[in-house]
């Protein structure tokens, strides 16, 4: 595990002193696209800013282009907050999808209106976010997003497949969440290291992280998803399991225990309260197994920036990897 690990607490601290004026002004950008006439759709809108996550995307981008040099520009700042709008759309059509009840501590959005207003507010970030990003005059940028974009969609629409199909194979797994949550966080390091003029070597290698970090980042979901408790991560417990979903850390379970014992395992998959799962051995040895994936994918990241100047920058982009896979929320 890499040497610089802060507490979730210290992390955070130093991410908003770190980054203060250049978060300051990508919510303020985040604010004026939301900024509407029409009070139905600004009372939606309101409702996404003002309970906003924890902005890792938008972190990611400005971190990595200042790791890969350079002062944040203003075109960085409106890019990183709209890969933030990207992932916020997402994040509400997968609600829908689901069927959540809370995010960020409160109501989802379907849950507060309707699915209707989910599916209409989802559309218009996403299309909030590619006007934003095409107002930066970078045809460039708006490809790679269009890209990640397409990808993250496939990811969730691969999820359904799996679920449909029964899926159980680990390689479908790897594949959904590199594209879903992989494919964002990747995004959001290659725009910041192109920003910052790195070489196309620099951008691979900061897409590459980011690649890897989005997929340790959502295992450790899919753990928190059986073990984090709702009042902390401020989301659905057991949403994975009640909507079929097997993840890594369900199928290590399964893996682990010898044939004859598995329909003991399904048993308390099916029947257990959420939150009692994480109480039996045998999830507890999925879990670690998953965990340790995480990790090793972690590292990777982190070793993906050794040829990086040691800076503070770098330091928060190894300290946010290893937040990825230790973190509660
Ligand atoms: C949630 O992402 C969706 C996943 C990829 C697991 P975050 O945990 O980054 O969500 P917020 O924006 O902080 O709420
Ligand atoms: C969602 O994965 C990832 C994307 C939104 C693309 P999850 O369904 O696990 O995310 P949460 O747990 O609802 O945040
Ligand atoms: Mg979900
Ligand atoms: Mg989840």
């Amino acid at each position: 595990m890499s040497a610089t690990y802060l507490s979730a607490e210290d992390l955070k601290t130093q991410l908003r002193q770190h980054l203060a004026k250049d978060l300051h002004l990508v919510n303020r950008i985040l604010a004026e696209q939301l900024r509407t006439s029409s009070g139905f759709v600004s009372d939606i809108t309101e409702h996404v800013s003002r309970f906003r996550g924890k902005q890792l995307r938008s972190m990611l981008l400005l971190l990595t282009h200042r790791m890969v040099g350079g002062e944040v520009t203003t075109q960085s700042r409106m890019l990183a907050a709209a890969v933030e709008m990207i992932h916020t759309a997402t994040l509400v059509h997968d609600d829908v999808i689901d069927e959540a009840e809370t995010r960020r501590h409160v109501a989802t959005v379907h849950r507060r209106w309707n699915t209707e207003t989910s599916v209409l507010l989802g559309d218009y970030l996403f299309s909030r976010s590619f006007q934003l990003a095409a107002s930066t005059g970078d045809a460039e940028a708006c490809r790679l997003i269009g890209l990640a974009t397409n990808r993250t969609c496939e990811g969730e629409l691969n999820q359904m497949a799996a679920g449909l199909e029964d899926s159980t194979s680990e390689i479908d797994y790897f594949r959904i969440v590199r594209d879903k949550t992989g494919q964002l966080f990747g995004l959001s390091c290659l725009l910041g290291g192109r920003a910052a003029g790195g070489s196309d070597a620099q951008q691979r290698t900061v897409r590459r992280f980011g690649l890897r970090l989005g997929m340790a980042f959502q295992i450790a979901d899919d753990v928190l998803d059986l073990n984090g408790p709702e009042d902390v991560t401020g989301k659905d417990a057991g949403n994975d399991l009640q909507n079929n979903r097997r993840t890594l850390p369900i199928m290590r379970a399964i893996h682990l225990v010898p044939e004859q014992d598995r329909s003991r395992i399904r048993q308390i998959l099916a029947e257990e309260l959420p939150e009692k799962l994480a109480g039996h051995a045998e999830i507890q040895a999925g879990i670690r197994s998953a965990l340790d994936t995480a990790d090793t994918l972690t590292e990777r990241a982190i070793a993906d920036l050794a040829s990086f100047p040691a800076c503070p920058d770098r330091r928060l982009l190894e300290a946010i990897a290893s937040f990825a896979v230790r973190r509660d929320a």
